[in-house]
């Protein structure tokens, strides 16, 4: 009868044994897993620490085995993220990051003149790999520039093959007749395409017409157009108010037309007038008359303080006004005194 009581007995005892030294949930470990991952463990059952995708370990996967002492061995497995190629330095632009390790992004941008060729942006993946893949910084570019109707290419000089680069300019210049319209800069834009064209119309010019008193000279054609020129010119005694010589403008009007001007006729017989700073006879300056714009200061009498003052008067177009203050003296009036010959107040 021992037999069956001894197996009754030993069971038991087998059983109280494994009830007391079973193993706990063991540890977490950051970045890591368990399997299999359960809240107890007989002794004798076996589990496994591995790194999660993305992380490695140095010596690879633990294996533990649950000993009756029911208390895990010490566990030194350590995983690390995995660390993708070096990825810190983009030619003509700039990466911003923190690290390159899994599963960080890092971002890119180009400097002025560059455009980011591939995505603005790369993760490290598990496998320690960027996705997508590194982006390049291209040079922006413009293709040959467009030139307008009636226009030329008057200055460019492409600086890739037959390319230009982002900020190159070329300047346009329209046929002669033909006037601009817009700006004659063009300028290679960031989206590489160049800056608007100008338009480039033809322009003509009525025939200017003669002044009176004058004459005006322009080239003999059918027509004249922007950029010709006529000039003007005045008979004797007359004074041309304006420029000599006019342009036909992109307006399709002249610069100015000017006008001639007639002389004044001086009707002082005796006076003593400012003219360019100097005191002059008005008599024997002005002979001829005063052509138009010419300006002189008359002398007046203040009586009261018993001196003179000077006010100045100008030949319009023939008219000469002279200042109301100004006495003209009869010839036979020796014993007044002129202005002109009186201190200044
Ligand atoms: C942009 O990138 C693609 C793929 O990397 C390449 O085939 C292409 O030539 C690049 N373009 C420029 C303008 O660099
Ligand atoms: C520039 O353009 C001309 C004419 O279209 C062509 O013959 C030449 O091969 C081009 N050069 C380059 C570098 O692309
Ligand atoms: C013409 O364009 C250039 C650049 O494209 C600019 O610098 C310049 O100011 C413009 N000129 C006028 C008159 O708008
Ligand atoms: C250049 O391209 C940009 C973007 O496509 C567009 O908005 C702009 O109007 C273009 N400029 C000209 C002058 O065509
Ligand atoms: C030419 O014509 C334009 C528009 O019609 C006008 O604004 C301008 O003043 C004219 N110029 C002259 C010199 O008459």
């Amino acid at each position: 009868m021992i037999f069956p009581v001894f197996i009754l007995f030993s069971t038991c005892l087998y059983h109280v044994a494994i009830a007391g030294r079973t193993c706990p949930q063991p540890d977490d470990l950051p970045f890591a897993v368990v399997t299999p991952l359960k809240t107890f463990y007989d002794p004798g059952e076996q589990i496994v620490y591995s790194c999660k995708p993305g992380y490695v370990s140095r010596g690879g996967i633990r294996r533990f085995t649950c000993p009756l002492t029911g208390m895990w061995p010490i566990n030194t497995l350590k995983c690390t993220p995995r660390v993708c190629p070096f990825a810190g330095i983009l030619e003509n632009g700039n990466v911003r990051y923190t690290t390159f390790e899994y599963p960080n992004t890092i971002s890119f941008s180009c400097n002025p003149g560059f455009y980011l060729n591939g995505t603005n942006s790369a993760k490290c993946t598990e496998e320690g790999k960027w996705s997508p893949e590194l982006p390049v910084c291209a040079p922006i570019t413009c293709p040959p520039p467009p030139v307008p109707k009636f226009g030329i290419l008057k200055a460019h000089k492409p600086s890739s093959g037959n390319n230009s680069f982002y900020r190159d300019t070329a300047v346009l210049e329209c046929l002669p007749h033909y006037a601009m319209f817009g700006n004659d800069t063009l300028t290679c834009t960031v989206h590489g395409n160049w800056t608007e064209l100008p338009e480039c119309r033809e322009v003509k010019c009525p025939f200017p017409s003669r002044p009176d008193n004058g004459f005006v000279n322009y080239p003999a054609k059918h027509a004249l157009y922007y950029k010709d020129k006529a000039t003007f010119g005045c008979h004797e005694t007359y004074k041309l108010d304006g420029p000599e010589e006019v342009e036909c403008t992109e307006m399709g009007n002249w610069s100015s037309l000017p006008s001639c001007k007639a002389s004044c006729k001086v009707s002082i017989k005796k006076a003593m007038v400012l003219y360019q700073g100097e005191k002059v006879k008005i008599q024997e300056q002005f002979k001829n008359g005063m052509m138009h714009g010419d300006k002189v200061s008359f002398f007046c009498k203040n009586k009261e303080k018993k001196c003179s003052y000077t006010e100045e008067t100008r030949c319009i177009d023939g008219t000469l006004e002279i200042p109301k203050c100004f006495k003209e003296h009869s010839s036979l009036a020796f014993w007044k005194t002129n202005a002109w010959d009186m201190e200044l107040c």
